[in-house]
């Protein structure tokens, strides 16, 4: 055993580290069942022993990899056979909810879906819902700046987090650990971190901000014939439904009629005709069953009564609403084409139909049997793509995510996604980051200033670069 090995070991104690089989024996991540690679896995149970385990590696000059969940989409979790992952399993603890102030302050190994059950046994909510709820970390949440299904309404991850715990390379433990909504004193540090995935400083612990709880829920999913329709639906509902809007997810007919392809295991009965271009989940959330109930009928209604809505379907119960979000949170169905590529980019609403129509033209050009999936958050102007070049290998994978980096058609694929995306000063990253996979694009979302200053606070705040080497800069 190497002496950095040991001295982890007496660090964390032995139990808590992993080394050989025992790291590849687990998945490579949640979307790629090969082995995992890393000279070892360390888990600490508290940030002193974080701040310990970097001070050893920052002497040795030895790449740390934190791991949260592994449910990642930009390969930010990637680690080789010589790097220490940095598992923050242990530490999952909810340290305090505070009612009056709206807050909770946890651990960064704590699951998503923990923490959104914990604040509803205090009669609140957190803002950030995804469908990686039952795995993902806040760690990885905030290392990734997530968005997910109610971004329209409380914003992304940065804007729930308003205290931070982080570990530089160092060991140095940055606490910042405020707890109030205003804090105007000198720069606003943690912001640094949140979306840094992993490469400035490892996340321990955070105080993020709480809703009131907004217990009544009204869904539909809606059909349009034209894209005017759906930006003319989303404009009556977020005007309309008194600020409860709190999900307006659009899905393009391809990506609805796999979900709800009866053939294929998983799948849903169509709840409406699979006729139409688009289709809609909109749902609101509020504190009122009966009148929260009536407004969203009646904007509805009249919607469809001004044929804004051609068609559209109320669930009745628990039951339907679920199988309803299924359409859109099943995403594995779409990824079991092989190879498959997925995108997660941004750009103006009104520019979507243009955008869509060239990326379509251009890969039905390169690949006439192309499928070509859209679907995404629409009011947020992100939209997913994914691209299967041969669609007849539907089901052939288990490997639900762009493991072609290196191949010829990805590069092909990426270039059209991406390049029009710089004069419609829209992102090649929404929302899943940049790691490895989208480093070259960069510049096309970032100008030079910016990357330089990004590469700037890397050298400044990780000069041995050892945190998550060669992610993001
Ligand atoms: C989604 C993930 C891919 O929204 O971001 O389905
Ligand atoms: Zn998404």
């Amino acid at each position: 055993m190497s002496q950095l090995i040991s001295s982890l070991a007496t660090i964390v104690g032995s139990p808590n580290v992993l080394t050989g089989e025992e790291v590849t024996r687990n998945p490579k991540s949640h979307w790629d069942p090969s082995p995992l690679q890393g000279m070892a896995i360390v888990k600490p149970e508290n940030t002193e022993e974080v701040s310990a385990i970097l001070k050893a590696c920052y002497a040795a000059g030895q790449s740390v990899v934190t791991h949260g969940g592994v449910t990642g989409l930009a390969d930010g979790d990637h680690s080789t056979p010589q790097d220490i992952i940095l598992s923050m399993v242990r530490m999952n603890r909810i340290e305090s909810i505070d009612k009056i102030g709206q807050t909770v302050s946890v651990e960064a190994g704590c699951i998503l879906a923990a923490i959104q059950n914990a604040a509803e046994k205090a009669g609140l909510q957190y803002g950030v819902d995804l469908g990686a709820r039952g795995s993902c970390t806040i760690g990885g949440n905030i290392a990734t700046n997530a968005g997910g299904l109610s971004v329209l309404r409380y914003g992304m991850t940065r804007e729930q987090i308003l205290g931070l715990e982080v570990v530089l390379a160092n060991g140095t433990v940055m606490s910042s650990m405020n707890e109030i909504l205003k804090n105007n004193a000198g720069y606003d540090l943690k912001q640094l971190f949140i979306g840094s995935e992993g490469t400035l400083g490892v996340v321990t612990k955070a105080v993020l901000r709480l809703r009131p709880s907004t217990p009544c829920i009204n869904t539909a999913i809606l059909a349009f014939q034209h894209f005017d329709q759906v930006t003319r639906t989303l404009e009556i509902m977020s005007h309309g439904l008194n600020g409860q809007l709190n999900a307006y997810e659009v899905m393009w007919n391809e990506f609805y009629c796999l979900g709800t392809n009866t053939n294929i295991e998983g799948t849903i009965r169509p709840p409406l005709p699979p006729h139409y271009p688009f289709y809609a989940i909109l749902e609101s959330q509020g504190g009122n069953e009966e009148s929260d109930r009536e407004l969203f009928e009646s904007v509805l209604g009249s919607a469809l009564e001004e044929r804004v809505v051609e068609d559209a379907v109320v669930p009745q119960s628990e039951r339907g609403r679920a199988s309803i979000w299924r359409i859109r949170e099943n995403v594995d169905i779409v990824l079991s084409h092989d190879p498959k590529y997925i995108y997660d980019v941004s750009l103006p609403i009104n520019a979507m139909p243009g955008y869509l129509d060239g990326v379509r033209k251009a890969l039905i050009d390169r690949w006439p049997e192309v499928a070509f999936y859209v679907y995404g958050h629409l009011a947020d102007g992100n939209l997913h793509l994914i691209v299967a070049p041969k669609p007849s290998n539907l089901g052939s994978t288990r490997i639900k995510k762009n493991r072609h980096a290196h191949t010829e058609d990805y590069r092909i694929c990426n270039e059209i996604i991406y390049q029009p995306l710089g004069k419609l000063h829209g992102s090649i990253s929404a929302e899943h980051g940049i790691g490895l996979e989208k480093k070259n694009y960069m510049a096309l979302s970032r100008n030079s200033q910016e990357v330089e200053m990004m590469r700037l606070f890397k050298q400044t705040l990780d000069p041995a670069n050892i945190l998550n080497p060669g992610k993001i800069v």
